[in-house]
Order: C-alpha cells, then structure tokens, then sequence
C-alpha cells in the first residue's frame, strides 16, 4: 500500500520490554504478524531515520510495535514520543506468517526478548485452533504472568539451555500439525535439523521461522539481514522475514529460490 500518516497512541511494556502503540486504522486491516512497515518518524530522508517496525499485537484500529531491547536509536526516539505525534508509514511489506490451519495443533516456539513479534500471531491462530506456546528463558525479560497472551494460548517458560528447550518440544512434537519459531537468526537452521530427526520428510506447510534480526533498511540494499540458506544466501527483507523451513533448510531437495 502506499504511504500513510498514522499516529502514536501511547507506550506500554511486556515485562520489560517495550512496545509503541500506533493508531493507523487504514493500515491495520491489511497488517499480519512477520510483516514489517517502514516508518519515517521525522520530515527527512535519512536512512537512520526511515525505519523497519514489526507489529506485536494487533487491533481494530491500532497496533503495537515492538521496541527490542538491542535497538536503533531511531526506535528508541518513537518509544519515547509523545501521544498524537505523526509518523509517515509505507506498507506493509514482507511474507507474514502463514493462516492458521482451522482446528490445527499449532507449537510456537520463542525465546523471551522475541515473543512481542509473534504475540499477532498467537493472536490469530488461537482463534481458529489450538495453540502451545514455549518460552525459552535467555534474558528473563518477560514476567511469569505473561498477561498479553489471549486466554486460549497455553504457555510454558522453558529454562534457556537447549537440552530444555528441546526435551519440552519433543513432549508435544507429534501433537503438532504446525510448528513457528521466533528467535535468533541460527534458530531456523538448528529447527530444521532437529525436527528432521523426527520426523520422515520436512514438509513444505510444517514448519516456519520469523527471523527478525538484521532488518535495518528494509529495502534489500543494506545486506545486514543476510542469512545461508541450503541453496545459498538470502536477504530476509526480500525473501522473509517469515521462512518456511522445508524450502529453505531441508538437509536435500525441495523448490529452490
Ligand atoms: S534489511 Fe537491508 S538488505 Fe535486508
């Protein structure tokens, strides 16, 4: 879509961790969980002002976006801009995390600073099916109580070491008819394998990874969200942020780029 002037509605936090909520109605009917917008936030064209925002939970008229905690500067000025300010959006752009499967068993893996970028995600999918969510514990950001989460969505805190991680997963892995992972840029390969040593053939509709780290221009000509993928080397802006595993990180075959 072309471009919007929306409008910050306020700041509010998960645990520690931040969230700007934005008032743009136009543009939320059209915004889905891994998509990301470009934001100007101030009346010029410099690059470290024009910036990359992911939406966490999303409304009728309004939606967050999430502020991590390894941060541009320029997000840092949105978290703290007053109620009403303008900002100029473009989008949204990137492949968004898939529909959910009506009546599908879905486990949503994330580790603790990256749950905000899926929380539009479990929003949806808690909707049409059910839903587990493992939290893996790397920087304790989050509280227990994890009260952003719809009610349907079954959560579990995970100490963050991967043996945990990975002994909680294989208790649900053949519940599951969909798997989404949110978290460090190696997390999609290391998924892969894992569920490959569970299960035949890696599907294509299985399993998904939204890679949020490095996206910083948006726009396919900064390379720092460069990631090795079986056929070679991808931008996450351009091809993702949201990966489906069995094309990118099947062990062999498969549909190329
Ligand atoms: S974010 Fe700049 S090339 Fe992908």
């Amino acid at each position: 879509m072309s471009g919007l002037v929306a409008h910050v509605a306020g700041q509010d936090t998960l645990g520690t961790l931040r969230l700007v909520r934005i008032h743009a109605p136009e543009l939320v009917p059209h915004l889905r969980s891994g998509h990301f917008v470009l934001a100007r936030l101030y009346p010029t064209w410099d690059p470290y002002l024009r910036v990359p925002l992911f939406p966490a939970s999303i409304g009728h008229t309004t939606w967050h976006t999430y502020v991590p905690p390894e941060t541009s500067f320029a997000l840092d000025i949105m978290a703290h801009m007053p109620t009403g300010t303008p900002i100029r959006l473009w989008g949204p752009y990137g492949t968004p995390v898939p529909p959910p499967l009506p009546g599908g068993n879905t486990v949503v893996v994330a580790q603790d600073a990256y749950v905000p970028y899926i929380l539009g995600a479990l929003q949806e999918y808690a909707r049409e099916g059910n839903v587990v969510l493992l939290v893996e514990e790397a920087d304790g950001v989050l509280p227990q109580e994890l009260s952003w989460l719809p009610p349907a969505v079954e959560y579990r805190h995970v100490p963050g070491d991967p043996d945990a991680l990975e002994g909680v997963l294989e208790s649900v892995v053949t519940w599951a008819d969909r798997f989404l992972f949110c978290g460090p840029a190696h997390w999609p390969r290391y998924f892969a394998r894992w569920l490959e040593t569970r299960r035949l053939t890696l599907q294509p509709g299985l399993a998904f990874a939204l890679v949020p780290d490095g996206v910083t221009c948006g726009l396919g000509v900064c390379d720092t969200c460069v990631l090795e993928v079986r056929q070679g080397r991808i931008r996450i802006c351009r091809k993702g942020p949201v990966l489906d595993l069995a094309r990118w990180f099947r062990s062999s075959g498969g549909r190329g780029a």
